[in-house]
């Protein structure tokens, strides 16, 4: 395959733009190489600016869970569009996104909207910080909640790629209020809620984990929480960032069967364009500005595309709840395929799947956490990155990153991927 024009174009960008990206993962740091530079996409295919096209399992990162230019979601934003794209004044979409999103959303009363995954998870920190009136969190490492200050403490995704893990800029006073455990480990929690007694405001973790792979948690784990969390008056915070919607209608708080006090929201719920969201109950949500003293705001928040496209998606997804059926039949088949040929490859690998989410390491131990994530063989990774691209099946260029699938993908879509794994296994 040629990359030409991409090239051309990084090498522009990177002029103008520190690193030629807007978000460091899309740069291709971690796997080498030149960032493939998007011309369009429909459907599961993504086609970049020399004319290649690729089988897309990121699907933005998460967002297009519908598949690209869905017709629906775009026939949406076209309409809202004519209308004016944005006034700074509420409008009955945001109150109709936020009615259906309630509506699907396990436990959820009030829901506010922002523009990021990373506004979201930093909202909810500062509404559990002034509702129970503790400084304190436990997040886990490995788990990404975005780039606000909090959470750059031993963070998954980009930030363990660019081996930063507590980034220059984030302050010592920051760093001091973010306490860290293992993901998977209980009994590590318990020890650090046991030392830092009623200093903890809340527990936030993504109840599965994409940021370092795709990590399940263990039979216990969540639960576990929740009982901590009860017994100790300490908020449980989802981040629902990557599952919300797409796990399930009612995101991994469903799936799990396990409700959070605050739940945050992004990618899917808005359906392609920067959405974000944080809920809870009445009563939590009550302590936020107007109606309470926790001051949070933005001009763009609520933004009628963003609400158009994000009630298109989610309509879909109400309507069609076979569509998660779909998509983990599909997931599964993609397994099922992988696992078969790594194994007559004679490759050590793991396979981590949920749903619609799944990673492959090259490891020959259980991945349960960010330890264990990390010891994957990162230079069969990237051979395997760019064998499968160079085949035209576009995967998430870091090997701490989940594949999204999407409900777009056809059963020859995942032939082909199969086809093209073979292939490249063999040299790798
Ligand atoms: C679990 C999780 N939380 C938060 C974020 C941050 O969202 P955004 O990139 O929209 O700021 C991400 C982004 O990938 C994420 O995966």
């Amino acid at each position: 395959m040629e990359y030409k024009r991409s090239s051309e174009l990084f090498k522009i960008a990177k002029e103008f733009i520190p690193g030629g990206v807007n978000s460091p993962v899309r740069a291709f740091k971690s796997v080498g190489g030149t960032p493939i530079f998007a011309s369009k996409a429909k459907g599961a295919h993504v086609y970049d600016e020399d004319g290649n096209r690729y089988i897309d399992y990121i699907s933005s990162w998460g967002p297009m869970i519908l598949g690209h230019a869905n017709e629906k979601v775009i026939k949406a934003i076209s309409l809202t569009a004519k209308k004016g794209t944005s006034f700074g004044m509420p409008t009955s979409m945001e109150t109709d996104l936020a009615k259906l999103a309630l509506s699907m959303a396990p436990g959820m009363e009030k829901i506010r909207f922002v523009n990021s995954g990373t506004e979201a998870c930093m909202s909810a920190i500062r509404l559990a910080r002034g509702y129970t009136k503790r400084d304190k969190i436990i997040k886990f490492s490995g788990c990404y909640h975005g780039h606000s200050d909090s959470f750059l403490i031993q963070a998954g995704s980009g930030v363990v790629t660019f081996g930063s893990p507590n980034s220059p800029g984030v302050t010592q006073g920051t760093a001091d209020d973010t306490l860290i455990a293992p993901y998977n480990d209980l009994k590590f929690v318990k020890n650090l809620i046991k030392h830092n007694n009623d200093k903890i405001a809340a527990i936030i973790i993504e109840p599965v984990a994409g940021n370092m792979g795709c990590i399940i948690p263990k039979d216990g784990f969540i639960e576990g929480l929740r009982e901590l969390c009860n017994k100790n008056d300490i908020l449980l915070i989802f981040d629902e960032v990557m599952t919300g919607f797409r796990l399930a209608q009612g995101g991994a708080q469903e799936l799990l069967g396990v409700n959070a006090d605050i739940v945050t929201y992004g990618k899917v719920i808005g359906g392609g364009l920067p959405v974000g969201a944080f809920a809870s109950t009445n009563e939590i949500m009550n302590y936020l500005s107007p109606d309470g003293s926790v001051y949070q705001a933005g001009t763009l928040s609520g933004n009628p595309l963003a609400m158009s496209a994000g009630l298109a998606t989610l309509n879909e997804l109400k309507n069609n709840p076979g569509i998660y059926k779909s998509l983990e039949n599909k997931t599964s088949y993609l397994e099922e395929g992988m696992k078969r040929i790594l194994k007559n490859n004679s490759i050590d690998f793991r396979i981590n799947k949920l749903g619609s989410m799944i990673s492959l390491h090259f490891t020959s131990e259980d991945v349960i956490d960010f330890k264990s994530a990390q010891k994957g063989n990162n230079e069969k990774f990237k051979k395997y990155f760019h064998g499968m691209l160079s085949e035209g099946v576009y995967l998430p260029p870091s090997a701490f990153e989940s594949y999204f699938l999407n409900d777009a993908l056809s059963s020859d879509d995942i032939d082909f991927t199969l086809n093209a794994l073979n292939k490249v296994l063999k040299s790798i």
